[in-house]
């Protein structure tokens, strides 16, 4: 089967796009990371690029301003310039316009660390904390022109301890997470999830479901 092109979308670490890398690497996910685009200068997923032989491209939105289309058509062509089919955001923080989903009709996915719809945003982990969650969690889902709400492809509930910190509890989701994007990729790459509305239907068959919660 040929490998899906990926374009990822990262704005600080990087550590989702390293773990599908190198998934993508040892056979485990049949997709070719082909660029990274980082709207932050000197963010440190371009450091993982480099070492990952993935091509990186920075687009600072700084001068484009309130114009988010005008930033958009920059990375999207970017994208379409390196033959991507997939996008994957990857700790990539700011919203997309419909423009920008519309160039690529459920073919961009997110990760997002709380069980959505509770806590969307920029500090979903902080939030459950301070809410005072008992448990929390990650969220996979398809992009739509929404903050964190479009259909749902993978979650997993992860406990919220009595003394945990945003920290704590952000370092035991994000162990989560490298497990988990990696298969959701794999997932969608091999055609295996059906949208309809809201929700998702997945084809298992012979892969190894993850216990859920
Ligand atoms: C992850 O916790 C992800 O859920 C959120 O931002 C973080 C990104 O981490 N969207 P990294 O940049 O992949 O290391």
């Amino acid at each position: 089967m040929a490998r899906t092109k990926v374009g990822f979308l990262a704005s600080g670490r990087g550590s989702n796009f390293q773990a599908i890398a190198e998934a993508a690497g040892k056979g485990q996910v049949p997709i070719e990371p082909v660029v990274l685009v980082t709207n932050v200068p000197g963010a440190a997923a371009l450091e993982r690029a480099k070492a990952l032989r993935v091509p990186a491209v920075v687009i600072d939105h700084a001068p484009y301003g309130k114009d988010r289309e005008a930033w958009e058509r920059e990375v999207v062509k970017v994208l379409k310039n390196h033959g991507a089919e997939l996008v994957v955001f990857a700790g990539f923080m700011r919203l997309v316009t419909p423009y920008f989903i519309g160039q690529f009709p459920n073919r961009v996915l997110n990760i997002h660390p709380s069980l959505l719809p509770a806590f969307p945003g920029a500090h979903g982990v902080k939030d459950a904390v301070e809410h005072g969650s008992k448990v929390s969690g990650l969220t996979i889902h398809v992009v739509d022109a929404s903050l964190d709400g479009g259909p749902v492809i993978l979650q997993k509930a992860v406990p919220v301890k009595d003394d945990d910190t945003e920290e704590t509890l952000a370092a035991r989701i994000l162990e989560w997470e490298h497990r988990l994007y990696p298969l959701a990729v794999r997932l969608v790459a091999e055609g295996r999830v059906a949208i309809e509305g809201r929700r998702t239907r997945i084809d298992w068959r012979g892969i190894d479901r993850p216990t859920v919660p």
